[in-house]
C-alpha cells in the first residue's frame, strides 16, 4: 500500500534521512517503527503525509505517486497521521473536534461517529467538554478517534502512549490492537517492547537509517535491540 524507496529528506541543509526505502503491505495489520530520539522516525511520518517533500526517492502511496499530492489528498487516499503532538483544536469541544476528523466523509459521518464512541465511550461523556481540558489520557484518545473520523485505511500514530502513566498507556495499545483489527497500523513508540509485541513487522531506526528490520519477534529476539533498547 506504501513503497518508500530511497528517500532523503533534509530540513534546510541538514539531512535527516538517509536513501532509506521500507514498506507497508495490505495484509499488515500493525508495523512499528521504533529508535533513539531524533532517529528520523517522525520526519518518516511527515514525508508521508505530503507535510515535507524528500529531496529524493519516491513515495508510493495505493499506487499513485505520493510526493505530487497535497496532504490533504493524501487523508483522502486513506493515509492519516496522528501527530505526536496530538494538534487538537483546545478551544473546540470534544464533538467539534472529531467533526472535524470526518471532513472527508459527510455522508458518514453518523455511522463513522457511532464506531468511533464505541470504540472510546469516554469521548461520549465528555462530548460538550473542551478539547483543551480534557486529561492527558483523554486527549490521547480523541486525537486517535479524530484520525479514525476520516476512515484511513492506514492510520499513522506517532507515539500514541507519550507521557501517560503505564495503566493509560496499556489501554491506549489495547485500542490500537482493536484498530488493526480492520485498519493497517504504522506505531512509533518508545515503549519498543510493546511495539514490537504488538507488531507483525518493524523497522528500527538510526540516525536517519533503517538500522534493523524483521518480524517484531526477530526485533524482540536481536542481540542488538535487546541491548540498547530493552530493560530487563
Ligand atoms: N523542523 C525542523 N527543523 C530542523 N530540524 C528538525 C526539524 N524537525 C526535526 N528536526 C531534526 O531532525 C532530526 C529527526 O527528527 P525527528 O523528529 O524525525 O526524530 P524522531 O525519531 O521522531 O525523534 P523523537 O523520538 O524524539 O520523536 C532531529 O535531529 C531533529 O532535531
Ligand atoms: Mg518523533
Amino acid at each position: 500500500m506504501i513503497t518508500v524507496e530511497d528517500i532523503s529528506v533534509h530540513y534546510g541543509d541538514l539531512q535527516v534521512l538517509w536513501d532509506l526505502s521500507l514498506e507497508i503491505r495490505e495484509n499488515d495489520s500493525v508495523v512499528a517503527i521504533v529508535g533513539p530520539n531524533g532517529a528520523g522516525k517522525t520526519t518518516l511520518l511527515k514525508s508521508m503525509s505530503g507535510v515535507l517533500r524528500p529531496t529524493s526517492g519516491s513515495i508510493e502511496l495505493f499506487g499513485r505517486d505520493a510526493t505530487t499530492l497535497s496532504p490533504s489528498k493524501i487523508v483522502e487516499e486513506g493515509f492519516v497521521h496522528v501527530s505526536e503532538k496530538r494538534n487538537l483544536f483546545n478551544d473546540l469541544t470534544v464533538y467539534e473536534n472529531l467533526k472535524m476528523g470526518a471532513y472527508t466523509e459527510r455522508d458518514q459521518f453518523r455511522a463513522t461517529f457511532e464506531e468511533v464512541i464505541d470504540m472510546f465511550p469516554v469521548l461520549d461523556e465528555r462530548r460538550d467538554q473542551k478539547a483543551g481540558t480534557l486529561s492527558g489520557g483523554e486527549q490521547q484518545m480523541l486525537a486517535i478517534g479524530r484520525g479514525l473520523m476520516a476512515h484511513p485505511d492506514i492510520l499513522a500514530l506517532d507515539e500514541p502512549s507519550g507521557a501517560l502513566a503505564p495503566q493509560l498507556a496499556e489501554r491506549v495499545f489495547a485500542k490500537i490492537e482493536e484498530i488493526s483489527e480492520n485498519t493497517t497500523v504504522i506505531l512509533i513508540e518508545q515503549h519498543v517492547d510493546r511495539a514490537l509485541d504488538l507488531s507483525d513487522r518493524a523497522y528500527l531506526f538510526e540516525n536517519g537509517r533503517i538500522a534493523t528490520e524483521g518480524s517484531g519477534a526477530d526485533l524482540l529476539e536481536s542481540d542488538h535491540v535487546k541491548e540498547s533498547y530493552l530493560s530487563g
